[in-house]
Protein backbone atom coordinates (compact mmCIF):
# COMPACT_ATOMS: atom_id res chain seq x y z
CA UNK A 1 0.00 0.00 0.00
CA UNK A 2 1.49 3.53 -0.78
CA UNK A 3 0.32 6.18 1.30
CA UNK A 4 0.39 9.96 0.27
CA UNK A 5 0.14 12.89 2.96
CA UNK A 6 -1.14 16.01 1.93
CA UNK A 7 -0.98 19.16 4.20
CA UNK A 8 -2.98 21.75 3.30
CA UNK A 9 -6.16 23.28 5.01
CA UNK A 10 -6.78 19.85 6.97
CA UNK A 11 -3.96 17.16 6.85
CA UNK A 12 -5.04 13.70 5.56
CA UNK A 13 -3.78 10.33 3.81
CA UNK A 14 -4.34 9.49 0.47
CA UNK A 15 -3.79 5.74 0.64
CA UNK A 16 -3.62 3.32 -2.68
CA UNK A 17 -3.86 -0.14 -3.35
CA UNK A 18 -5.02 -3.51 -4.69
CA UNK A 19 -7.49 -4.79 -2.11
CA UNK A 20 -7.87 -2.12 0.23
CA UNK A 21 -11.78 -1.64 -0.05
CA UNK A 22 -11.85 -4.42 2.51
CA UNK A 23 -10.32 -2.18 5.25
CA UNK A 24 -12.65 0.67 4.71
CA UNK A 25 -14.26 0.25 7.96
CA UNK A 26 -10.84 0.24 10.06
CA UNK A 27 -9.29 3.37 7.91
CA UNK A 28 -12.22 5.09 8.36
CA UNK A 29 -12.02 4.34 11.98
CA UNK A 30 -8.21 5.17 12.31
CA UNK A 31 -9.01 8.65 10.24
CA UNK A 32 -12.61 9.56 12.00
CA UNK A 33 -13.65 10.77 15.53
CA UNK A 34 -17.59 9.45 15.08
CA UNK A 35 -18.59 6.22 14.87
CA UNK A 36 -21.41 7.36 12.68
CA UNK A 37 -21.63 8.06 9.05
CA UNK A 38 -23.74 8.48 5.66
CA UNK A 39 -22.54 6.37 2.58
CA UNK A 40 -23.50 8.12 -0.54
CA UNK A 41 -23.70 6.48 -4.02
CA UNK A 42 -25.20 6.33 -7.40
CA UNK A 43 -27.31 3.40 -8.76
CA UNK A 44 -24.17 2.33 -10.90
CA UNK A 45 -21.59 1.90 -8.08
CA UNK A 46 -24.47 1.12 -5.20
CA UNK A 47 -25.60 -2.30 -6.63
CA UNK A 48 -21.63 -3.37 -6.73
CA UNK A 49 -19.68 -1.91 -3.58
CA UNK A 50 -22.48 -0.43 -1.50
CA UNK A 51 -23.84 -3.65 0.71
CA UNK A 52 -19.72 -4.80 1.26
CA UNK A 53 -18.98 -0.70 1.78
CA UNK A 54 -21.58 -1.15 5.02
CA UNK A 55 -20.63 -4.20 5.96
CA UNK A 56 -16.55 -3.27 6.49
CA UNK A 57 -18.06 0.08 8.21
CA UNK A 58 -20.26 -1.70 10.19
CA UNK A 59 -17.90 -4.87 11.22
CA UNK A 60 -16.01 -1.88 12.30
CA UNK A 61 -18.58 -0.17 14.64
CA UNK A 62 -19.86 2.26 12.48
CA UNK A 63 -23.41 3.04 12.74
CA UNK A 64 -24.08 3.47 8.93
CA UNK A 65 -26.94 5.04 6.13
CA UNK A 66 -26.76 4.85 2.74
CA UNK A 67 -28.44 7.46 -0.10
CA UNK A 68 -28.24 6.49 -3.25
CA UNK A 69 -28.96 9.12 -6.59
CA UNK A 70 -29.73 7.82 -10.31
CA UNK A 71 -26.21 7.50 -11.82
CA UNK A 72 -24.94 10.89 -14.20
CA UNK A 73 -23.72 14.72 -14.56
CA UNK A 74 -27.47 15.46 -14.70
CA UNK A 75 -27.90 14.22 -10.73
CA UNK A 76 -24.53 16.71 -9.85
CA UNK A 77 -27.49 19.50 -9.31
CA UNK A 78 -29.08 21.43 -6.78
CA UNK A 79 -32.02 19.14 -6.65
CA UNK A 80 -30.26 15.91 -5.37
CA UNK A 81 -27.79 18.24 -3.00
CA UNK A 82 -31.20 19.40 -1.39
CA UNK A 83 -32.47 16.25 -1.64
CA UNK A 84 -29.06 14.57 0.31
CA UNK A 85 -29.22 17.38 2.77
CA UNK A 86 -32.57 16.49 3.76
CA UNK A 87 -31.85 12.82 4.15
CA UNK A 88 -29.16 14.10 6.29
CA UNK A 89 -31.10 16.00 8.61
CA UNK A 90 -33.97 13.25 8.74
CA UNK A 91 -31.46 10.63 9.77
CA UNK A 92 -30.20 13.67 12.20
CA UNK A 93 -26.37 13.42 11.56
CA UNK A 94 -24.30 16.02 13.46
CA UNK A 95 -21.80 17.54 13.35
CA UNK A 96 -19.31 14.87 14.68
CA UNK A 97 -20.17 12.92 12.15
CA UNK A 98 -19.35 11.91 8.29
CA UNK A 99 -20.24 11.52 4.93
CA UNK A 100 -18.74 8.49 2.79
CA UNK A 101 -18.67 9.01 -0.69
CA UNK A 102 -18.42 5.71 -2.79
CA UNK A 103 -18.18 6.32 -6.55
CA UNK A 104 -16.67 8.38 -9.65
CA UNK A 105 -16.86 11.72 -9.97
CA UNK A 106 -20.52 12.96 -9.96
CA UNK A 107 -20.64 11.29 -6.38
CA UNK A 108 -17.31 12.45 -4.83
CA UNK A 109 -17.90 15.73 -6.03
CA UNK A 110 -21.78 16.29 -4.65
CA UNK A 111 -20.88 14.67 -1.24
CA UNK A 112 -17.96 17.03 -1.09
CA UNK A 113 -19.74 20.18 -1.72
CA UNK A 114 -22.89 18.54 1.44
CA UNK A 115 -20.12 17.48 3.83
CA UNK A 116 -18.34 21.25 2.95
CA UNK A 117 -22.02 22.74 4.20
CA UNK A 118 -24.11 20.63 6.18
CA UNK A 119 -24.44 21.72 9.55
CA UNK A 120 -21.27 24.19 7.83
CA UNK A 121 -18.93 20.96 7.68
CA UNK A 122 -19.01 17.61 8.52
CA UNK A 123 -15.96 14.62 7.90
CA UNK A 124 -15.43 13.38 4.46
CA UNK A 125 -14.47 9.88 2.87
CA UNK A 126 -13.22 10.11 -0.68
CA UNK A 127 -13.82 6.43 -1.77
CA UNK A 128 -13.25 6.52 -5.66
CA UNK A 129 -14.09 4.07 -7.60
CA UNK A 130 -13.02 5.64 -10.91
CA UNK A 131 -9.91 6.40 -12.02
CA UNK A 132 -10.37 9.98 -12.90
CA UNK A 133 -11.80 10.03 -9.63
CA UNK A 134 -9.15 8.52 -8.25
CA UNK A 135 -6.37 10.30 -10.08
CA UNK A 136 -7.97 13.74 -9.83
CA UNK A 137 -11.53 14.38 -8.40
CA UNK A 138 -11.51 12.52 -4.82
CA UNK A 139 -7.81 14.46 -4.23
CA UNK A 140 -7.52 18.21 -3.45
CA UNK A 141 -10.68 19.39 -2.04
CA UNK A 142 -12.40 21.17 -5.36
CA UNK A 143 -16.37 20.33 -4.31
CA UNK A 144 -19.18 21.38 -6.40
CA UNK A 145 -22.56 21.07 -8.19
CA UNK A 146 -23.44 22.22 -11.61
CA UNK A 147 -25.81 24.82 -13.01
CA UNK A 148 -27.73 24.79 -16.14
CA UNK A 149 -24.96 27.71 -17.20
CA UNK A 150 -22.23 25.35 -16.49
CA UNK A 151 -20.39 22.73 -14.63
CA UNK A 152 -19.00 23.32 -11.19
CA UNK A 153 -20.49 26.78 -10.58
CA UNK A 154 -20.93 26.16 -7.04
CA UNK A 155 -18.75 24.47 -4.44
CA UNK A 156 -16.34 25.21 -2.18
CA UNK A 157 -12.94 24.05 -1.21
CA UNK A 158 -13.31 21.21 1.32
CA UNK A 159 -10.44 18.51 2.28
CA UNK A 160 -11.14 15.44 2.86
CA UNK A 161 -10.19 13.60 5.77
CA UNK A 162 -9.38 10.24 4.26
CA UNK A 163 -8.86 9.07 0.34
CA UNK A 164 -9.06 5.13 0.44
CA UNK A 165 -8.53 3.86 -3.36
CA UNK A 166 -8.42 -0.11 -4.28
CA UNK A 167 -7.10 -0.04 -7.59
CA UNK A 168 -8.77 -3.11 -7.50
CA UNK A 169 -11.85 -1.69 -8.04
CA UNK A 170 -10.50 -0.09 -11.34
CA UNK A 171 -9.91 -3.15 -13.05
CA UNK A 172 -13.37 -3.74 -13.77
CA UNK A 173 -14.38 -0.61 -14.67
CA UNK A 174 -16.15 -0.69 -18.29
CA UNK A 175 -13.49 0.13 -20.65
CA UNK A 176 -15.05 3.91 -22.15
CA UNK A 177 -15.49 4.28 -18.17
CA UNK A 178 -11.66 3.42 -17.88
CA UNK A 179 -9.94 5.38 -20.70
CA UNK A 180 -11.58 8.28 -19.69
CA UNK A 181 -9.69 8.54 -16.36
CA UNK A 182 -6.84 7.95 -18.91
CA UNK A 183 -7.44 11.63 -20.35
CA UNK A 184 -6.66 12.65 -16.64
CA UNK A 185 -3.51 10.38 -16.46
CA UNK A 186 -2.44 11.85 -19.97
CA UNK A 187 -2.88 15.40 -18.29
CA UNK A 188 -0.66 15.25 -15.60
CA UNK A 189 2.20 13.42 -17.67
CA UNK A 190 1.33 16.71 -20.27
CA UNK A 191 1.51 18.84 -17.46
CA UNK A 192 4.20 18.31 -15.35
CA UNK A 193 6.07 14.92 -15.84
CA UNK A 194 8.37 13.93 -19.18
CA UNK A 195 8.59 10.39 -16.47
CA UNK A 196 5.29 9.53 -16.54
CA UNK A 197 4.91 10.56 -20.61
CA UNK A 198 7.86 7.99 -20.73
CA UNK A 199 6.60 5.58 -18.75
CA UNK A 200 2.93 5.77 -20.76
CA UNK A 201 4.64 5.41 -24.11
CA UNK A 202 5.93 1.99 -22.51
CA UNK A 203 3.01 0.30 -21.78
CA UNK A 204 -0.65 1.43 -21.09
CA UNK A 205 -2.11 3.07 -17.99
CA UNK A 206 -3.84 0.11 -16.95
CA UNK A 207 -0.72 -2.22 -16.93
CA UNK A 208 1.01 0.21 -14.67
CA UNK A 209 -2.31 1.26 -12.19
CA UNK A 210 -1.00 1.46 -8.95
CA UNK A 211 2.26 3.28 -10.30
CA UNK A 212 -0.40 5.40 -12.07
CA UNK A 213 -2.66 6.38 -9.38
CA UNK A 214 0.53 7.01 -7.14
CA UNK A 215 2.27 9.56 -9.48
CA UNK A 216 -0.41 11.31 -10.24
CA UNK A 217 -1.53 11.75 -7.01
CA UNK A 218 2.00 12.71 -5.96
CA UNK A 219 1.66 15.36 -8.64
CA UNK A 220 -1.45 16.40 -7.41
CA UNK A 221 -0.36 16.80 -4.43
CA UNK A 222 2.57 19.34 -4.96
CA UNK A 223 0.22 21.26 -7.12
CA UNK A 224 -2.61 21.67 -4.38
CA UNK A 225 0.27 22.13 -1.19
CA UNK A 226 1.34 25.16 -3.39
CA UNK A 227 -1.84 26.48 -4.22
CA UNK A 228 -4.74 24.81 -2.45
CA UNK A 229 -7.29 27.51 -3.61
CA UNK A 230 -6.66 27.56 -7.15
CA UNK A 231 -4.85 31.07 -7.80
CA UNK A 232 -1.91 30.36 -9.43
CA UNK A 233 -0.03 26.90 -10.43
CA UNK A 234 -2.91 25.18 -9.25
CA UNK A 235 -4.82 25.78 -12.67
CA UNK A 236 -2.27 23.90 -14.30
CA UNK A 237 -4.53 21.16 -13.80
CA UNK A 238 -7.14 22.30 -15.95
CA UNK A 239 -4.73 21.91 -18.93
CA UNK A 240 -7.60 20.89 -21.51
CA UNK A 241 -10.62 21.41 -19.36
CA UNK A 242 -11.33 25.28 -20.64
CA UNK A 243 -12.61 23.97 -23.94
CA UNK A 244 -13.72 20.25 -22.90
CA UNK A 245 -16.14 22.20 -20.57
CA UNK A 246 -17.37 23.69 -23.73
CA UNK A 247 -17.53 20.41 -25.24
CA UNK A 248 -19.43 18.96 -22.57
CA UNK A 249 -22.15 21.63 -22.19
CA UNK A 250 -23.04 21.79 -25.70
CA UNK A 251 -23.34 18.04 -26.17
CA UNK A 252 -25.85 18.27 -22.82
CA UNK A 253 -23.23 16.21 -20.95
CA UNK A 254 -23.53 12.91 -23.29
CA UNK A 255 -19.86 13.08 -24.17
CA UNK A 256 -18.43 11.91 -21.05
CA UNK A 257 -15.21 14.31 -18.87
CA UNK A 258 -12.59 11.97 -19.80
CA UNK A 259 -13.38 12.05 -23.69
CA UNK A 260 -14.05 15.79 -23.41
CA UNK A 261 -10.44 16.91 -22.16
CA UNK A 262 -8.67 14.14 -24.59
CA UNK A 263 -10.25 16.83 -27.16
CA UNK A 264 -9.89 20.00 -25.24
CA UNK A 265 -5.90 18.31 -24.70
CA UNK A 266 -5.43 17.88 -28.21
CA UNK A 267 -6.91 21.25 -28.84
CA UNK A 268 -4.83 23.49 -26.76
CA UNK A 269 -1.64 21.51 -27.94
CA UNK A 270 -2.12 21.86 -31.53
CA UNK A 271 -2.87 25.71 -30.92
CA UNK A 272 0.56 25.60 -28.41
CA UNK A 273 1.98 23.88 -31.66
CA UNK A 274 0.27 26.81 -33.85
CA UNK A 275 1.33 29.40 -32.11
CA UNK A 276 5.27 28.52 -31.33
CA UNK A 277 4.66 27.69 -27.95
CA UNK A 278 5.68 24.05 -28.00
CA UNK A 279 7.81 21.78 -30.29
CA UNK A 280 5.39 19.73 -32.51
CA UNK A 281 6.89 16.65 -30.69
CA UNK A 282 4.23 17.52 -27.93
CA UNK A 283 1.22 16.69 -30.21
CA UNK A 284 2.70 14.08 -31.77
CA UNK A 285 3.33 11.91 -28.25
CA UNK A 286 -0.24 13.68 -27.19
CA UNK A 287 -1.94 12.26 -29.95
CA UNK A 288 -0.08 8.68 -30.28
CA UNK A 289 -0.47 8.40 -26.12
CA UNK A 290 -4.85 9.41 -26.85
CA UNK A 291 -5.15 6.76 -28.96
CA UNK A 292 -3.13 4.27 -27.06
CA UNK A 293 -5.81 4.86 -24.98
CA UNK A 294 -8.80 4.18 -26.85
CA UNK A 295 -9.75 8.32 -26.75
CA UNK A 296 -10.54 11.00 -29.30
CA UNK A 297 -8.75 13.67 -30.70
CA UNK A 298 -11.11 15.64 -32.76
CA UNK A 299 -14.32 17.51 -31.90
CA UNK A 300 -16.97 18.24 -34.45
CA UNK A 301 -17.57 21.64 -33.01
CA UNK A 302 -15.98 24.91 -34.48
CA UNK A 303 -14.50 27.49 -33.07
CA UNK A 304 -16.76 30.11 -32.54
CA UNK A 305 -19.28 27.81 -29.98
CA UNK A 306 -15.99 26.35 -28.17
CA UNK A 307 -14.94 30.03 -27.60
CA UNK A 308 -18.25 30.78 -26.21
CA UNK A 309 -18.72 28.18 -24.07
CA UNK A 310 -15.51 29.00 -22.68
CA UNK A 311 -17.02 32.58 -21.78
CA UNK A 312 -18.59 30.28 -18.52
CA UNK A 313 -15.22 28.96 -17.23
CA UNK A 314 -14.39 29.95 -13.60
CA UNK A 315 -10.75 30.76 -13.72
CA UNK A 316 -12.33 33.80 -16.02
CA UNK A 317 -11.44 37.11 -14.41
CA UNK A 318 -13.23 40.06 -15.96
CA UNK A 319 -12.23 39.91 -19.81
CA UNK A 320 -9.17 37.90 -19.21
CA UNK A 321 -8.82 33.91 -19.26
CA UNK A 322 -5.60 31.86 -18.21
CA UNK A 323 -5.05 29.43 -20.16
CA UNK A 324 -2.89 26.09 -19.47
CA UNK A 325 -0.90 25.74 -22.63
CA UNK A 326 2.04 22.88 -23.28
CA UNK A 327 4.94 23.80 -23.46
CA UNK A 328 7.52 21.33 -23.67
CA UNK A 329 8.01 17.49 -23.14
CA UNK A 330 6.00 16.66 -19.96
CA UNK A 331 5.93 20.43 -19.12
CA UNK A 332 2.96 23.40 -19.45
CA UNK A 333 3.07 26.89 -18.38
CA UNK A 334 -0.27 28.77 -17.35
CA UNK A 335 -0.34 31.98 -20.48
CA UNK A 336 -3.51 34.73 -19.51
CA UNK A 337 -5.08 35.75 -23.15
CA UNK A 338 -8.57 38.30 -23.78
CA UNK A 339 -11.18 36.77 -23.88
CA UNK A 340 -11.42 38.43 -27.61
CA UNK A 341 -8.46 36.13 -28.41
CA UNK A 342 -10.11 32.40 -27.34
CA UNK A 343 -11.61 32.27 -31.08
CA UNK A 344 -8.41 32.29 -32.38
CA UNK A 345 -6.86 29.61 -30.08
CA UNK A 346 -9.83 27.35 -31.05
CA UNK A 347 -9.47 27.88 -34.51
CA UNK A 348 -5.40 27.09 -34.36
CA UNK A 349 -6.35 24.29 -32.21
CA UNK A 350 -8.50 22.58 -34.57
CA UNK A 351 -6.05 22.72 -37.52
CA UNK A 352 -5.30 19.47 -38.75
N1 LIG B 1 -9.32 18.97 -11.04
C1 LIG B 1 -8.57 20.14 -10.97
C2 LIG B 1 -8.20 20.53 -9.59
O1 LIG B 1 -8.39 19.79 -8.66
O2 LIG B 1 -7.69 21.61 -9.41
Amino acid sequence: MKRISISASKKYDVLIGRGLFEELGARAAEALRSRRVVVVSDSNVAPLYLERALARLRGAGFAADSYVFPAGEASKCGQTYLSLLNFLAEKQLTRADALVALGGGVVGDLTGFAAATYLRGVACVQVPTTLLACVDSSVGGKTAIDLPAGKNLVGAFYQPDLVLCDTQLLESLPPQVFSDGCAEVIKYGMLGSAELLDRLLGAPAGEQLEYVAAKCVEMKRDVVEGDEFDTGRRQLLNLGHTFAHSIEAASGYAVPHGRAVAMGMRLITRAAVEKGFCPPKCLEVLEALLEKHGLPLHTDMDAESLARGALSDKKRAGGTLTLAVPCGYGESRLHPVPVEALTDWARAGLMP
